[in-house]
Protein backbone atom coordinates (compact mmCIF):
# COMPACT_ATOMS: atom_id res chain seq x y z
CA UNK A 1 0.00 0.00 0.00
CA UNK A 2 3.02 2.08 0.97
CA UNK A 3 3.87 1.82 -3.21
CA UNK A 4 0.67 2.80 -4.50
CA UNK A 5 0.02 5.26 -2.17
CA UNK A 6 3.41 7.03 -3.19
CA UNK A 7 2.37 6.24 -7.21
CA UNK A 8 -0.84 8.20 -6.69
CA UNK A 9 1.05 11.12 -4.88
CA UNK A 10 3.39 11.40 -7.84
CA UNK A 11 0.18 11.13 -10.12
CA UNK A 12 -1.56 13.44 -8.67
CA UNK A 13 0.73 15.61 -7.97
CA UNK A 14 -0.31 15.22 -4.23
CA UNK A 15 1.51 16.29 -1.04
CA UNK A 16 0.09 14.36 2.43
CA UNK A 17 0.60 16.06 6.07
CA UNK A 18 0.64 14.48 9.08
CA UNK A 19 -0.27 15.74 12.78
CA UNK A 20 2.58 14.24 15.20
CA UNK A 21 -0.46 12.27 16.67
CA UNK A 22 -0.88 10.22 13.54
CA UNK A 23 -0.56 6.76 13.65
CA UNK A 24 3.35 5.46 12.82
CA UNK A 25 2.31 3.73 9.15
CA UNK A 26 0.57 7.03 8.16
CA UNK A 27 3.63 9.34 9.55
CA UNK A 28 5.62 7.29 7.44
CA UNK A 29 4.37 8.22 4.21
CA UNK A 30 4.00 11.79 4.76
CA UNK A 31 5.53 14.35 3.36
CA UNK A 32 5.49 16.69 6.62
CA UNK A 33 5.45 15.66 9.68
CA UNK A 34 4.62 18.05 12.33
CA UNK A 35 2.73 20.41 14.84
CA UNK A 36 -0.35 22.59 14.05
CA UNK A 37 1.81 25.51 13.49
CA UNK A 38 4.07 23.81 10.96
CA UNK A 39 1.50 22.28 9.32
CA UNK A 40 -0.23 25.26 8.52
CA UNK A 41 2.70 26.88 7.10
CA UNK A 42 3.17 24.03 4.80
CA UNK A 43 -0.04 24.13 3.64
CA UNK A 44 0.20 27.59 2.93
CA UNK A 45 2.89 27.54 0.90
CA UNK A 46 2.68 24.30 -1.21
CA UNK A 47 2.19 24.43 -4.87
CA UNK A 48 0.96 20.79 -5.06
CA UNK A 49 -2.46 20.30 -6.50
CA UNK A 50 -3.72 17.62 -3.49
CA UNK A 51 -3.56 18.14 -0.27
CA UNK A 52 -4.22 15.04 1.81
CA UNK A 53 -4.26 16.00 5.27
CA UNK A 54 -4.26 13.53 7.83
CA UNK A 55 -5.72 14.73 11.57
CA UNK A 56 -8.73 15.83 12.75
CA UNK A 57 -11.15 18.53 10.80
CA UNK A 58 -10.00 22.11 11.96
CA UNK A 59 -6.45 21.00 10.85
CA UNK A 60 -8.23 20.47 7.08
CA UNK A 61 -10.02 23.14 7.45
CA UNK A 62 -7.06 25.77 8.26
CA UNK A 63 -5.56 24.25 5.42
CA UNK A 64 -8.23 25.07 2.87
CA UNK A 65 -8.36 28.45 4.32
CA UNK A 66 -4.94 29.41 3.83
CA UNK A 67 -4.51 27.69 0.39
CA UNK A 68 -8.24 28.15 -1.25
CA UNK A 69 -6.93 26.97 -4.90
CA UNK A 70 -6.15 23.77 -3.88
CA UNK A 71 -8.10 20.40 -2.91
CA UNK A 72 -7.73 19.80 0.30
CA UNK A 73 -8.54 15.99 1.37
CA UNK A 74 -9.05 14.81 5.27
CA UNK A 75 -8.95 10.95 4.63
CA UNK A 76 -11.50 10.43 7.85
CA UNK A 77 -14.59 12.67 7.02
CA UNK A 78 -16.10 12.26 10.71
CA UNK A 79 -11.91 12.96 12.10
CA UNK A 80 -13.06 16.14 14.59
CA UNK A 81 -11.82 17.59 17.66
CA UNK A 82 -14.13 17.45 20.74
CA UNK A 83 -12.27 20.18 21.85
CA UNK A 84 -12.70 22.84 19.17
CA UNK A 85 -16.65 21.86 19.75
CA UNK A 86 -16.55 23.53 23.36
CA UNK A 87 -16.45 26.82 21.81
CA UNK A 88 -19.54 28.35 19.25
CA UNK A 89 -19.19 32.03 17.88
CA UNK A 90 -21.75 32.99 19.59
CA UNK A 91 -19.66 32.69 23.03
CA UNK A 92 -17.13 34.70 21.70
CA UNK A 93 -20.12 37.27 20.34
CA UNK A 94 -21.25 37.40 23.78
CA UNK A 95 -18.23 37.64 25.48
CA UNK A 96 -17.07 40.63 23.63
CA UNK A 97 -20.61 42.17 24.18
CA UNK A 98 -19.57 41.87 28.35
CA UNK A 99 -15.91 43.09 27.19
CA UNK A 100 -15.89 45.68 24.28
CA UNK A 101 -12.38 46.43 24.45
CA UNK A 102 -11.17 42.57 24.66
CA UNK A 103 -9.40 41.31 21.53
CA UNK A 104 -10.48 37.44 20.34
CA UNK A 105 -7.63 35.13 20.27
CA UNK A 106 -8.60 31.56 19.07
CA UNK A 107 -6.84 28.22 19.39
CA UNK A 108 -6.28 26.90 16.06
CA UNK A 109 -8.30 23.23 17.79
CA UNK A 110 -11.27 25.71 16.73
CA UNK A 111 -14.17 25.75 14.49
CA UNK A 112 -14.08 27.98 10.91
CA UNK A 113 -16.83 29.77 12.55
CA UNK A 114 -15.05 30.79 15.25
CA UNK A 115 -12.09 31.93 13.42
CA UNK A 116 -14.25 34.41 11.39
CA UNK A 117 -14.85 36.02 14.53
CA UNK A 118 -11.42 35.61 15.94
CA UNK A 119 -8.86 38.99 15.63
CA UNK A 120 -6.23 36.53 15.55
CA UNK A 121 -5.52 32.43 15.96
CA UNK A 122 -3.23 30.88 17.69
CA UNK A 123 -1.83 27.03 18.25
CA UNK A 124 0.16 26.31 21.23
CA UNK A 125 3.78 26.83 19.64
CA UNK A 126 2.68 30.82 19.40
CA UNK A 127 0.25 31.68 21.74
CA UNK A 128 2.14 33.82 24.19
CA UNK A 129 3.91 35.53 21.15
CA UNK A 130 0.21 35.79 19.54
CA UNK A 131 -1.29 37.61 23.27
CA UNK A 132 1.74 39.59 23.35
CA UNK A 133 1.41 40.96 20.05
CA UNK A 134 -1.66 42.60 20.52
CA UNK A 135 -0.30 44.48 23.38
CA UNK A 136 -4.44 44.73 25.01
CA UNK A 137 -5.59 45.07 28.36
CA UNK A 138 -7.79 42.05 28.17
CA UNK A 139 -7.88 39.13 25.66
CA UNK A 140 -11.02 36.64 24.91
CA UNK A 141 -9.41 33.25 24.59
CA UNK A 142 -11.12 30.14 23.74
CA UNK A 143 -11.74 27.18 23.96
CA UNK A 144 -8.36 25.69 25.90
CA UNK A 145 -8.59 26.95 29.73
CA UNK A 146 -5.64 25.31 30.62
CA UNK A 147 -3.53 26.77 27.46
CA UNK A 148 -4.97 29.74 28.92
CA UNK A 149 -3.70 29.70 32.12
CA UNK A 150 -0.41 28.97 30.60
CA UNK A 151 -0.35 31.74 28.55
CA UNK A 152 -2.22 34.20 31.30
CA UNK A 153 1.03 32.95 33.35
CA UNK A 154 3.05 34.51 31.24
CA UNK A 155 1.35 37.81 30.30
CA UNK A 156 1.05 39.82 33.23
CA UNK A 157 -0.19 42.77 31.96
CA UNK A 158 -2.90 41.35 29.79
CA UNK A 159 -5.79 40.07 31.03
CA UNK A 160 -7.18 36.80 29.82
CA UNK A 161 -10.59 35.79 29.90
CA UNK A 162 -11.14 31.64 28.76
CA UNK A 163 -14.35 31.15 26.97
CA UNK A 164 -15.89 28.70 27.85
CA UNK A 165 -14.56 28.86 31.51
CA UNK A 166 -13.12 25.29 31.78
CA UNK A 167 -13.06 24.16 27.60
CA UNK A 168 -10.11 21.38 27.84
CA UNK A 169 -8.54 18.03 25.71
CA UNK A 170 -10.08 14.98 27.18
CA UNK A 171 -6.08 13.81 26.39
CA UNK A 172 -4.52 15.75 27.73
CA UNK A 173 -6.45 16.58 31.12
CA UNK A 174 -5.64 13.06 31.57
CA UNK A 175 -2.26 13.45 33.27
CA UNK A 176 -2.02 13.88 36.67
CA UNK A 177 0.35 14.59 39.17
CA UNK A 178 0.64 10.49 39.87
CA UNK A 179 2.30 10.65 36.38
CA UNK A 180 5.00 13.39 37.09
CA UNK A 181 5.19 11.39 40.01
CA UNK A 182 6.10 8.44 38.64
CA UNK A 183 8.04 9.91 35.66
CA UNK A 184 10.53 11.85 38.33
CA UNK A 185 10.87 8.07 39.96
CA UNK A 186 12.29 6.58 35.94
CA UNK A 187 14.91 9.99 36.45
CA UNK A 188 13.19 11.14 33.51
CA UNK A 189 12.95 15.21 32.24
CA UNK A 190 9.69 15.87 32.24
CA UNK A 191 7.74 18.02 29.20
CA UNK A 192 4.36 18.34 29.12
CA UNK A 193 1.93 19.94 26.62
CA UNK A 194 0.10 23.10 27.32
CA UNK A 195 -3.27 21.53 27.30
CA UNK A 196 -2.42 19.79 30.41
CA UNK A 197 -4.10 20.58 33.95
CA UNK A 198 -2.11 23.40 35.66
CA UNK A 199 -0.49 21.54 38.45
CA UNK A 200 1.21 19.22 36.03
CA UNK A 201 2.22 21.86 33.95
CA UNK A 202 3.90 23.74 37.11
CA UNK A 203 5.54 20.18 38.19
CA UNK A 204 6.82 19.68 34.73
CA UNK A 205 10.14 20.90 33.65
CA UNK A 206 9.46 21.83 30.23
CA UNK A 207 6.11 22.82 28.43
CA UNK A 208 5.77 22.88 24.66
CA UNK A 209 3.97 22.29 21.35
CA UNK A 210 4.79 18.93 19.74
CA UNK A 211 6.81 20.87 18.03
CA UNK A 212 8.32 22.01 20.88
CA UNK A 213 9.07 18.66 22.44
CA UNK A 214 10.91 18.04 18.68
CA UNK A 215 13.29 21.17 19.40
CA UNK A 216 13.70 20.44 22.58
CA UNK A 217 14.78 17.08 22.38
CA UNK A 218 18.31 17.17 22.17
CA UNK A 219 18.81 19.12 25.75
CA UNK A 220 18.42 15.79 27.91
CA UNK A 221 18.50 11.76 27.02
CA UNK A 222 15.99 10.92 28.62
CA UNK A 223 12.05 12.35 28.59
CA UNK A 224 9.08 11.41 29.59
CA UNK A 225 6.49 13.02 27.05
CA UNK A 226 3.02 13.90 29.00
CA UNK A 227 1.36 14.50 25.22
CA UNK A 228 -0.62 12.27 22.98
CA UNK A 229 1.43 9.08 22.92
CA UNK A 230 2.20 8.81 19.68
CA UNK A 231 4.53 11.90 19.85
CA UNK A 232 6.80 9.74 21.40
CA UNK A 233 7.12 7.79 18.18
CA UNK A 234 7.91 10.65 16.82
CA UNK A 235 11.04 11.50 18.65
CA UNK A 236 11.90 8.34 19.03
CA UNK A 237 12.09 7.96 14.88
CA UNK A 238 13.51 11.71 14.98
CA UNK A 239 15.96 11.08 17.83
CA UNK A 240 16.56 7.63 18.14
CA UNK A 241 19.68 7.50 20.42
CA UNK A 242 17.49 9.08 23.00
CA UNK A 243 14.61 8.09 24.94
CA UNK A 244 10.99 8.81 25.08
CA UNK A 245 8.65 7.40 27.34
CA UNK A 246 5.02 8.05 26.79
CA UNK A 247 1.89 7.13 28.62
CA UNK A 248 -0.09 3.82 27.39
CA UNK A 249 -3.44 5.49 27.73
CA UNK A 250 -3.20 9.04 26.48
CA UNK A 251 -4.41 8.18 23.00
CA UNK A 252 -6.28 10.42 20.72
CA UNK A 253 -8.82 8.55 19.20
CA UNK A 254 -10.19 11.27 16.55
CA UNK A 255 -6.19 11.03 15.26
CA UNK A 256 -6.30 7.59 15.40
CA UNK A 257 -9.30 7.11 13.33
CA UNK A 258 -6.92 7.67 9.87
CA UNK A 259 -5.23 4.58 8.61
CA UNK A 260 -2.80 3.86 5.76
CA UNK A 261 -5.99 2.08 4.19
CA UNK A 262 -7.87 5.67 4.01
CA UNK A 263 -4.86 7.63 3.25
CA UNK A 264 -4.81 5.45 -0.23
CA UNK A 265 -8.32 5.37 -0.52
CA UNK A 266 -8.24 9.36 0.19
CA UNK A 267 -5.97 9.67 -2.41
CA UNK A 268 -8.15 6.87 -5.06
CA UNK A 269 -11.11 8.73 -4.95
CA UNK A 270 -9.95 11.83 -4.04
CA UNK A 271 -12.07 12.09 -0.85
CA UNK A 272 -13.46 13.48 1.62
CA UNK A 273 -12.81 17.28 0.03
CA UNK A 274 -12.62 20.02 2.45
CA UNK A 275 -15.37 22.87 1.10
CA UNK A 276 -16.19 25.47 3.50
CA UNK A 277 -18.58 29.07 2.48
CA UNK A 278 -16.79 31.54 0.81
CA UNK A 279 -18.10 34.40 2.72
CA UNK A 280 -16.63 32.18 5.87
CA UNK A 281 -13.31 31.65 4.17
CA UNK A 282 -12.65 34.90 3.64
CA UNK A 283 -13.77 36.08 6.65
CA UNK A 284 -11.33 33.65 8.71
CA UNK A 285 -8.44 34.16 6.74
CA UNK A 286 -7.35 37.23 8.37
CA UNK A 287 -7.18 35.90 11.83
CA UNK A 288 -5.22 32.95 10.41
CA UNK A 289 -3.11 34.87 8.45
CA UNK A 290 -1.97 37.09 11.61
CA UNK A 291 -0.81 34.17 13.10
CA UNK A 292 1.29 32.93 10.23
CA UNK A 293 2.80 36.22 10.35
CA UNK A 294 3.93 36.39 14.17
CA UNK A 295 5.41 32.82 13.30
CA UNK A 296 6.41 30.30 16.13
CA UNK A 297 6.60 31.85 19.93
P1 LIG B 1 0.22 20.95 18.58
O1 LIG B 1 -0.08 22.16 17.79
O2 LIG B 1 1.13 21.21 19.75
O3 LIG B 1 0.70 19.84 17.72
O4 LIG B 1 -1.13 20.47 19.28
C1 LIG B 1 -2.23 20.06 18.56
C2 LIG B 1 -3.18 19.36 19.41
O5 LIG B 1 -4.25 18.98 18.99
C3 LIG B 1 -2.82 19.12 20.78
O6 LIG B 1 -3.73 18.28 21.35
FE1 LIG C 1 -8.26 17.63 20.12
FE2 LIG C 1 -7.06 16.72 22.31
FE3 LIG C 1 -7.12 15.21 20.12
FE4 LIG C 1 -5.59 17.42 20.22
S1 LIG C 1 -5.35 15.56 21.45
S2 LIG C 1 -6.91 16.78 18.52
S3 LIG C 1 -6.88 18.77 21.46
S4 LIG C 1 -8.86 15.86 21.37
Amino acid sequence: MRDDIARLKREKKAIILAHNYQRPEVQAVADVVGDSLELSVQAKNTDAEIIVFCGVDFMAETAKILNPARKVLLPVKDATCPLAHMLTPEDLLAARREHPEAAIVVYINSTAACKAVADVVCTSANAVRVVEALNKREVIFGPDANLAAYVQARVPNTRLIPVPPHGYCYVHTGFTLQDVDEARQKGTTIICHPECNIDVQQASDYIASTGGMVQKALLHRSWSVLTEKEMAHRLRTLFPDRTFIAKDGAICHEMKKTRLSDVYRSLLHEEYEVILPEDLMHRARGAIERMIAIGRG
